[in-house]
């Protein structure tokens, strides 16, 4: 079981490259089996998930080439298996994401019911609803959801009675195709949301909207291949500001996209960080000594990140008084807490808020990663703390975060990777 062993107390200084998103590489690599032809795709992170779906392609029956660091090409010429199986759904719920794609495409999939995950339940009964109103059959059965669509999908008026980031990517995917104009009401607007618009609109697909709350599919015969770099990963470079600012260095953060990460970098303003853009796609960071406390909750796009919301916290165990850290979007993401409290941290569990008093010295402390984003927290602490940290279960990290030791002792920070 890998594990990070970091010596916190030093401030972090020069400049990091961000790499492609996860949360866009996913449904876009999905996307790929709208069409026979071969799609290229650039920026695509090396991390687990990836390798997952990229498996999950290959098993249906696709070809999928790696070529060079970040590129990957897909082709789903012919598919075989049109199902996602228990063992690859279990390891990465975002599996579901080839139903959309799957039934659009093919009028058929099976696709193993995602079980919860450390986080919450996280159900797929909107994505399923969806595709109802589209005109799939849905069944279940053995813990596998079977979706069919004999004589194709027809556009339709879809609600969402809650935002969903996949759920909206899975409708779009199968709205390409139908016969007809799909509308999708209270759609996610997460910039990966936009994205997979981007690539699908190259492949020849027409969808308007995408960014709004209201996106409207207009359904075409087939689609094309294309060619298509994915948008920097606006988490990963939320999580390398909040590394700058926590350890009060001065960090050049590059290669990310701004504008999809405003809500931090407005609250990281006004707790006393100093964040400028001294160039197109680069953020440099400087850590302030005097950290005020800035209450946060979490929010739907173009809201504060539930992904962010770990980091954050890390960080509002330095800011000087009480910080109130509200989880509105998953019910169980407070798992890094007792692990942050291990290492000195002062927070209080109130139902959906923790209540955080600052600031607190950390002190190093051998502690377990519970999910992607808990494991950024405890890292992030651990890079402040005094002494030696130990983070048990870094494979979660590895999930999301493209050589995260790498690139943080790339920045001064003492940090390895231990078996
Ligand atoms: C996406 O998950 C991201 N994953 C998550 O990132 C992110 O935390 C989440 O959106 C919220 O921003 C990917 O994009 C691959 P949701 P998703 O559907 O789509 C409930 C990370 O760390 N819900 O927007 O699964 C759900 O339980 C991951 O990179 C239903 O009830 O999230 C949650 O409470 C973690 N029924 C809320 O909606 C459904 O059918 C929002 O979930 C679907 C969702």
């Amino acid at each position: 079981m890998d594990q990070f062993v970091i010596e916190g107390g030093l401030a972090l200084k020069g400049r990091v490259e961000t790499s492609g998103a996860k949360n866009s590489a996913l449904p876009v690599l999905a996307a790929c089996l709208l069409t026979a032809e071969p799609v290229v795709l650039d920026r695509i992170p090396r991390v687990k998930d990836i390798r997952t779906m990229q498996a999950l392609l290959k098993h249906m029956g696709a070809t999928v080439v790696e070529e060079g660091d970040n590129r990957v090409r897909v082709q789903a010429a012919r598919i075989d298996r049109p199902e996602a199986p228990y063992e690859v759904v279990k390891t990465m719920r975002a599996s579901s994401l080839v139903l959309g794609p799957l039934v659009g495409r093919f009028g058929a999939a099976q696709v193993s019911m995602p079980g919860g995950c450390a986080i919450g339940a996280r159900p797929i009964n909107l994505h399923t609803a969806g595709l109802e109103q589209l005109g799939a059959r849905i069944s279940q059965s053995h813990g596998n959801i079977e979706a069919s669509a004999v004589g194709g999908l027809r556009g339709a008026e879809v609600h969402f009675d809650r935002i969903t980031v996949t759920g909206t990517e899975d409708i779009i995917m199968a709205a390409v195709l139908a016969q007809g104009e799909t509308v999708i009401e209270n759609a996610a607007r997460e910039p990966e949301v936009v994205d997979l618009s981007a690539l699908l609109t190259k492949m020849g697909a027409r969808i308007e909207g995408a960014g709004t709350s209201t996106i409207r599919v207009q359904g075409v015969e087939r689609l094309g291949g294309a060619e298509h770099a994915i948008i920097p990963d606006r988490i990963e470079a939320g999580t390398f500001v909040i590394a700058a600012a926590i350890t009060r260095g001065d960090v050049l953060v590059a290669g990310c996209e701004p504008e999809h990460l405003q809500a931090l970098l407005v609250k990281l303003r006004q707790a006393g960080v100093e964040i400028t853009e001294p160039e197109r796609g680069v953020l440099r960071v400087r850590g302030g000594a005097n950290l005020r406390s800035i209450d946060a909750t979490t929010e739907e796009h173009p809201g504060f990140a539930t992904d962010l919301q770990a980091q954050y916290m890390a960080l509002m165990t330095q800011a000087e008084g009480i910080t109130i850290v509200s989880e509105r979007i998953f019910e169980n993401r407070f798992m890094h807490v007792p692990e942050l409290i291990r290492m000195g941290a002062s927070i209080r569990i109130e139902g959906r808020q923790a209540i955080v008093a600052g600031p607190r010295r950390l002190s190093g402390a051998h502690v377990m990663a519970s999910d992607l984003r808990a494991s950024a927290s405890l890292v992030l602490a651990a890079l402040v703390a005094s002494g030696e940290t130990i983070v048990d279960r870094v494979y979660h990290m590895d999930r999301g975060y493209e050589r995260i030791e790498e690139k943080l002792a790339g920045l001064g920070a003492r940090i390895r990777r231990a078996k």
